[in-house]
């Protein structure tokens, strides 16, 4: 696989655009409410990339409608805005925001609660973000990729939910998405982490089964048994000793820099 290493250059354009959208999801939680529609929150997050001279790279990708991606509950990833989709209390909803900075792609997104939601819903959230988490702390230059996958399945599996298998992360830089693939579960590549790589790590995560299908639209995915699905994603820098998130939000609970010696 032809993945790039990226240049002094090409990183500090990387930051900017990873920093811009991290800003997009701070920016956005206090209007993740009850009454709001999918759409008027894709508007926001439009206005506030382009304010910023950046480009919302989810519009017109593949014909994709909108500007940012927004899934709902069982929803696993790639869920259109719209003005009729409206937001109730007790939803967990997955923004997911990829911006074009100075011709450098980012990619990264969360899930909110609207208002008070259950324990379930709560617990999901919890472990894909950690399942995401979890996987920083072994990245490092001469540590094999595959290693990811196999941190990430095994604490979703070890608390019960699982893993969605067709959807993965993926190298990123002047493109949106680049070689190599980032599986969440166990796999074998001949792939080792090196200083200067940019990919995101994206796990999908169900609370009951793993399948998924795709709706008419041609977008929208689904948990084939209509259970909870939950998202996380970063988009990380290897570096010397360990990795940078560049899309490293300040409400995080981990430091924007690894050093995992
Ligand atoms: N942001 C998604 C990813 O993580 C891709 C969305 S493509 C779109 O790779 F067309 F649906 F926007
Ligand atoms: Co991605
Ligand atoms: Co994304």
């Amino acid at each position: 696989m032809n993945y790039t290493i990226k240049t002094e250059t090409e990183i500090k354009k990387m930051r900017k655009s990873g920093k811009l959208a991290a800003e997009v999801l701070e920016m956005i939680e206090k209007y993740v409410q009850p009454d709001v529609s999918t759409e008027e929150i894709n508007n926001i997050c439009h206005d506030f990339i382009k304010k910023r001279n950046a480009i919302p790279a989810c519009l017109g990708y593949h014909g994709f409608p909108k500007s940012v991606c927004i899934s709902i509950n069982d929803v696993v990833c790639h869920g259109i805005p719209s003005k009729k989709e409206i937001l109730k209390k007790g939803d967990i909803v997955n923004i997911d925001v990829t911006v074009i900075k100075d011709n450098y792609f980012a990619d990264t997104s969360r899930m909110f609660f609207v208002g008070e939601t259950n324990q379930l819903c709560k617990k999901l959230c919890k472990i894909t973000q950690e399942s995401l988490y979890a996987s920083l702390n072994i990245i490092k230059p001469k540590i094999p990729f595959y290693k990811i996958g196999e941190i990430i399945q095994n604490y979703v599996e070890k608390n019960n939910f699982s893993i969605v298998r067709e959807y993965c992360g993926h190298g990123i830089g002047s493109k949106f998405h680049e070689p190599p693939n980032v599986l969440h579960y166990k796999s074998c590549n001949n792939i080792f982490f090196e200083k200067g790589m940019i990919f995101t790590i994206e796990p999908m995560v169900n609370a009951g089964h793993s399948a998924v299908e795709c709706m008419k639209d041609g977008w929208t995915v689904r948990t084939k048994d209509r259970s909870l699905s939950a998202q996380y994603e970063h988009t990380i820098l290897v570096t010397e000793e360990g990795c940078d998130v560049l899309t490293w939000q300040k409400n995080e609970k981990i430091p924007s820099k690894f050093i995992n010696r």
